[in-house]
């Protein structure tokens, strides 16, 4: 099984960026603890954390056919991106939309994900927990892709 954990615009400022709402773990901590928690499952795992949306569409393209899970919180883009939408439509791999934050507790700009409708799972408002909860449901419900 494989699995592989996507970070948006502004994630790689975690733990320093507006702690009240973000928390104060930052994404090292988070990639440490996704590493340590796959390998304790024997899955997988890799990760990207971009700030271009182009350059998260290329890592989804090279995705398919190789992973099983994708893991992603999709920052901002969440908000605007038609483009990753298609993407991770597009290379057809089951996906977890995952916000550190309760999106739908802030401003009603956050409130649309273009995403969610495509998403098996949507996590949010659990903190960097959501990473965690979101690798232990795929490790449970997903199945490795007959290649
Ligand atoms: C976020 C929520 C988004 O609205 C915001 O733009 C982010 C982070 C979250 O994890 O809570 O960058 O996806």
């Amino acid at each position: 099984k494989s699995i592989l954990l996507i970070n948006g615009p502004n994630l790689n400022l975690l733990g320093a960026r507006e702690p009240s709402i973000y928390g104060s773990t930052t994404l090292p901590d988070v990639i440490h603890a996704a590493t340590q928690q796959c390998a304790s499952k024997s899955i997988a795992f890799s990760h990207i954390q971009s700030n271009h949306e182009g350059v998260l569409i290329d890592r989804i393209h090279e995705a398919r056919g190789d992973v099983d899970c994708i893991i992603i919180n999709p920052g901002a883009f969440t908000h605007t991106s038609v483009a990753i939408r298609d993407a991770i439509v597009g290379v057809d791999i089951p996906f977890v939309e995952v916000h550190i934050s309760n999106v739908h507790k802030r401003e009603a700009f956050r409130h649309h994900s273009y995403l969610s409708d495509k998403a098996e799972a949507v996590v949010c408002g659990l903190g960097v927990f959501g990473y965690e909860a979101a690798i232990e449901w795929a490790s449970r419900n997903v199945k490795p892709k007959e290649k």
